[in-house]
């Protein structure tokens, strides 16, 4: 997709983070913005920093898990402003813990928000887009989906997360060779961002009521902690993620990675498989993190047993 201004771009989790970032770029393309997200006052902020700039928004509280909302997005799209040419699937929260000691609820939750929100987005938009694709021989759309490199590679405490970005890599994949198959003018993009400074360690502010901080156990404390860190820390900006997304939307390429250099891990992942080999650490460049991990889930059962026995 290489022309933008006038065409309508549907954003997910467009309240913070990278997807901010994507309506900024959009905007500054002359685009027409649709921003969906659950929090309203992260929404209101965004659409008021993109109205006062000109840009055409039409903003809607939508929680991406629940596929009637999704559908209700798309046709209040319609409505506003015709068809869909940019799609991002992003609204996604992070949680983690020891896999076994992870909650159904937990397990819901990530799942809904990360994997059924996705499945919501392609099942309501990937037909629309269709549709204008054979009324309009000029039509050209993209798609992109937010995976992680936690879609690539498995780190240990992370299992509810690893297993919803891998699901979105997957899907990608699929959609992109579906599209391929039946000879669509829409390209698609899976966009896997290492650690970068957004809201996402701080996911549970929109979490259900029902999943509380009260109910997580040490390991699911102590990689809410190192979550936080890690993203906290990052030096690529969720800006610079925007721009490399647009550009790649531009080029038609498929893999986005905010950092390259970490795809030694993943190379070391698919030469385990192949050579039939135990899987490797994927934080062997960093034996510190997993020793901080291990001493941080003890601290975190020794705070839990200290109070127990007060
Ligand atoms: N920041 C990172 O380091 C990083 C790394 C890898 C992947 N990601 C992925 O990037 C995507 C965007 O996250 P971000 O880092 O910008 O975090 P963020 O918290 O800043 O933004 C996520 C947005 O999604 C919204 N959201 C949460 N639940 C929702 C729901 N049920 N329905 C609709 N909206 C919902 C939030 O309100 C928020 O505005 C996510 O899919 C995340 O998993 C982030």
């Amino acid at each position: 997709m290489k022309d933008f201004a006038g065409r309508t771009a549907v954003i997910t989790g467009g309240g913070s983070g990278f997807g901010r970032e994507f309506a900024r770029i959009a905007a500054s393309l002359d685009m027409n913005i649709v921003l969906a997200d659950v929090q309203q006052d992260a929404l209101d902020a965004v659409v008021a920093e993109l109205q006062a700039a000109g840009a055409r928004v039409l903003a809607l509280k939508v929680d991406v898990s629940k596929g009637d909302q999704v559908e209700a997005l798309a046709a209040a799209t319609d409505a506003t402003f015709g068809a869909t040419h940019l799609l991002f699937n992003n609204a996604g929260v992070g949680s983690g813990g020891l896999i076994w000691e992870t909650s159904v609820r937990d397990w819901e939750w990530v799942l809904g928000v990360n994997v059924w929100g996705v499945i919501h987005g392609l099942r309501a938009f990937v037909p629309r887009m269709l549709a204008a694709a054979d009324s309009d021989a000029a039509y050209r759309g993209h798609i992109v989906n937010t995976a992680s490199m936690a879609g690539l590679l498995n780190a240990p405490n992370m299992g509810v997360y690893n297993v919803s970005k891998h699901a979105v890599v997957s899907m990608t994949e699929t959609l992109y060779q579906d599209l391929t198959l039946v000879e669509a003018p829409i390209g698609s993009s899976v966009l896997c961002p290492y650690f970068v400074p957004t809201g996402i360690g701080d996911s549970h502010r929109n979490a259900p009521g029902d999943i509380t901080a009260e109910a997580a156990t040490p390991s699911t404390k102590a990689q809410q902690l190192m979550s936080a860190k890690a993203v906290g820390s990052g030096k690529v900006t969720a800006a610079d993620v925007g721009t490399l997304v647009f550009e790649a939307i531009r080029d038609d390429r498929f893999y986005v990675f905010s950092h390259p250099h970490a795809l030694g891990n993943v190379e070391t992942r698919m030469k385990d498989i192949v050579g039939m080999h135990n899987p490797s650490d994927p934080f062997a460049a960093r034996p510190d993190v997993r020793s901080r991990l291990r001493a941080s889930i003890a601290d975190f059962a020794a705070q839990v047993a200290g109070s127990a026995s007060v």
